[in-house]
């Protein structure tokens, strides 16, 4: 059991959807998660926040929950309701949230949070709208911030051939972090798909006692079903979001490399497309990025069993 004085204190922006939903579970017990910003992505603005209020309430939380930008920097909102269904968490009975809202500029939250906790991480689970506005608005930000841990990108694409749907949803803002200069981790389509709800792994979580176990295999079973339907090589849901939680709480889990990233920002195949510059020519550009390459997914989702069955103790 690790103290929470070891545990990497992070500000978690996301926009629940299902792995989401997952990398709150996980962040809330493998980190000191000091608050949880919200983000349009997956679904509307109101539905992905209520649906971090859900998750709060289901795992009992003392934090802030702060909803953010209700649309991307430039692009037109698109969300991706094909994937997690309308309310952007289909697949089970949820509890309504009893703890009101904290706030509806998490811009300010997300900046007010790393000023008065220097060496916190940026954990980034949906659009990088957020974390670009807070960049724009405060120039010193990343004076306190360790690092900005995020899933996004890959080689390859699901909303388009060549773009991850985190990065083709707003890719000004993927841009503006991409070349922010910060200390970067990426968890791209390469590794998450690594990580998949397999049938025996919601088994596993099946097997688990309590509310949150038993929504989240409800919620697993959706997911997956969606998945596999929709992709002809897939047995299980990528469950994308709480790598870029592992990344920082079990780094040990992980093989990475140091890459040169940058971010296309349009074109019919290539909007929000990311570069990884995997050449070995000497006089490639400076890496920016650490690019999770590798995950190993049994012990990650022992982790994430072990995450569900802590939040799901009758309290
Ligand atoms: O492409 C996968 C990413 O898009 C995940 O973060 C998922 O939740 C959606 O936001
Ligand atoms: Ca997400």
């Amino acid at each position: 059991m690790t103290s929470s004085s070891s545990k990497p204190r992070i500000i978690l922006d996301c926009d629940p959807g299902h792995d989401d939903a997952v990398a709150i579970v996980v962040a809330a017990h493998t980190c000191e998660l000091l608050g949880i910003t919200t983000v349009a992505g997956n679904a509307p603005l109101d539905r992905t926040t209520h649906n971090a209020r859900v998750l709060r309430h289901m795992l009992d939380l003392d934090v802030e929950v702060h909803s953010g930008a209700g649309r991307p920097m430039v692009v037109e909102p698109a969300f991706a309701g094909y994937v997690h269904g309308e309310s952007g968490l289909d697949g089970a009975d949820l509890p309504e949230p009893t703890r009101p809202l904290d706030g509806t500029d998490g811009i300010q939250f997300l900046i007010e949070t790393a000023r008065s906790n220097p060496g916190c991480h940026l954990v980034v689970t949906g659009p990088m709208t957020n974390i670009a506005l807070a960049l724009r608005s405060d120039p010193s930000l990343g004076d306190h911030i360790a690092s900005i841990s995020f899933m996004g990108g890959g080689t390859f694409g699901n909303r388009t051939a060549m773009s991850e749907f985190n990065f083709w949803a707003d890719p000004h803002a993927a841009a503006v972090v991409v070349n922010s200069g910060l200390p970067l981790i990426m968890a791209g389509l390469d590794v998450t798909h690594q990580f998949q709800a397999t049938a025996p792994r919601i088994e596993q979580v099946k097997s688990i006692d309590g509310q949150l176990a038993h929504v989240l295999s409800g919620l697993f079973d959706f997911f997956s079903a969606n998945y596999s339907s929709r992709h002809d090589d897939m047995e299980g849901a990528a469950v994308h979001d709480p790598l870029a939680v592992l990344a920082l709480s079990h780094p040990q889990l992980f093989e990475s490399e140091e890459r040169f990233v940058d971010v296309v920002i349009d074109g019919d195949h290539t909007r929000g497309m990311t570069v990884v510059d995997q050449r070995t020519l000497i006089d490639r550009p400076a890496a920016n990025c650490t690019v999770l390459t590798k995950v190993d997914a049994d012990a990650a989702w022992d982790v994430a069993a072990a995450a569900i069955a802590a939040g799901s103790v009758e309290r």
